[in-house]
């Protein structure tokens, strides 16, 4: 087994429900190699949000450590192996799902990549499940960001219905 991989990603984006996508936009190959070159080798990759009790370690791993040292030990964040998924999970996080690559779009004008995953399983704490199936996900602390360095709280402010016109 490879050295386990963990950076904090803010460019997270809803692609689609059904089937459920999610993609993320990863910075040019020479800036950021690593993340991309595991997820295009193993195929299998988590998401973990952040939350108030582990946003400083899991800012740290956006530092550039070299590519034989896991992000996971560098900051103190504890690698969560599940029976049958190659994928680490952050055992702290309490948000957690796993996306399979489905396609890594290049995007020529600055060198980015659009990765896109299909969401296989999540795993999440079902005292903020609601019986819509809505997940209010300040429930479970999680974070927004800003930039490269502001980190946000999440308070629920209303749920609205389907809008018509
Ligand atoms: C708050 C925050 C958000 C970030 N979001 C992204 C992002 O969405 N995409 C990206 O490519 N890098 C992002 N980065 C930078 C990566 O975490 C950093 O480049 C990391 O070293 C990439 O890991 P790698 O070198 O192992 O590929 C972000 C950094 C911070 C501090």
């Amino acid at each position: 087994m490879g050295q386990a991989n963990l950076a904090i990603f803010s460019n997270l984006v809803h692609i689609g429900a059904d089937p459920a996508l999610i993609g993320f936009i990863n910075r040019p190959t020479e800036a950021a190699p690593h993340t991309l070159a595991n997820i295009q080798e193993t195929e299998y990759y988590s998401v973990n949000h952040i939350h108030p009790g582990i946003y400083e370690k899991a800012h740290q791993t956006s530092a550039k450590y070299p590519e034989h040292i896991s992000e996971f030990e560098a900051v103190g964040l504890t690698p969560l192996f599940r029976p049958g998924i190659s994928a680490p999970f952050v055992e702290e996080s309490h948000i957690q799902y796993l996306l399979k690559l489905e396609e890594v779009i290049p995007i020529k004008l600055n060198g980015t990549f659009l990765v896109v995953g299909s969401l296989q399983q999540a795993f999440i704490p079902e005292k903020i499940m609601e019986e819509d199936g809505y997940l209010s996900i300040e429930k479970a602390n999680s974070l927004c960001s800003l930039g490269i360095n502001g980190y946000y709280e999440t308070k629920f402010l209303d749920k609205l219905p389907y809008a018509k016109p």
